[in-house]
C-alpha cells in the first residue's frame, strides 16, 4: 500500500539524493520519512518530532506503509537534532514548521556531517535564504510549489567549499 503525498511533499522528497542517513525533523504524519525509506535512498531514516503525539502518528503510518525492503527505519523523540549523532553523513530535512523555529534547530549545524539541508518555513523565507548565506551556505536548488492557494519555498542548501 501506497501512501497518498501532497505535491509538495513529492517535491521535497525528489530533492533528496543519497547519502547514509536522511533525518526528517518535525516529521509528524512522517509521509516524507517513510516514503524516503522505501525509496533506499539512504542505508537509514530518521524520523523525530519534539512531541509524543505527532510521532505517535508516525510511528502508526509506518506500521502500515513501510515496506518489509526498507532502508532502516526509526522514529525519534527529540527536540531538533539534539539527540543526533553529529558525526554521521546526513540529508537534513527541515519542512513546515516557522523560521524563527527553524533557525533554532539550525544554529549548530556547522557541527554536522551534513551532505545537504532540505528546508521550507513557512515564514520569511527571505530572511532564511539571507541567513544561509551569512551562515556559509549555498543553495542549490530551489523548488517553488503552489498548492491550497499557498506558495511553499523549498531550498536545498549545501556546505559552502
Ligand atoms: C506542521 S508539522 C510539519 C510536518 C512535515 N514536516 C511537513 O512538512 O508536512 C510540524 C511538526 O514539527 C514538529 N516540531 C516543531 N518544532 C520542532 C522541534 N524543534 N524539534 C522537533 N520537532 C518539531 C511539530 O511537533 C510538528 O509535528
Amino acid at each position: 500500500m501506497d501512501l497518498k503525498l501532497s505535491k509538495r511533499l513529492s517535491t521535497i522528497i525528489s530533492m533528496c539524493e543519497p547519502c547514509d542517513t536522511i533525518i526528517d525533523v518535525g516529521t509528524d504524519h512522517g509521509k516524507v520519512a517513510i516514503t524516503i525509506a522505501n525509496m533506499h535512498i539512504s542505508n537509514n531514516v530518521i524520523a523525530i518530532d519534539n512531541k509524543a503525539l505527532p510521532l505517535k502518528s508516525c510511528e502508526d503510518n509506518a506500521e502500515k506503509y513501510l515496506n518489509y525492503r526498507s532502508a532502516n527505519f526509526k522514529t525519534l523523540l527529540s527536540e531538533g537534532l539534539d539527540k543526533v549523532d553529529r558525526k554521521v553523513e546526513s540529508g537534513i530535512i527541515i519542512t513546515g514548521i516557522g523560521y524563527d523555529n527553524m533557525l533554532n534547530i539550525i544554529a549548530n549545524i556547522s557541527d554536522y556531517n551534513y551532505k545537504y539541508l532540505i528546508l521550507s518555513p513557512h515564514t520569511k523565507i527571505t530572511n532564511l535564504i539571507q541567513y544561509l548565506d551569512r551562515h556559509g551556505i549555498d543553495i542549490v536548488e530551489q523548488k517553488n510549489v503552489y498548492e491550497d492557494e499557498k506558495y511553499y519555498y523549498i531550498l536545498k542548501g549545501v556546505r559552502r567549499i
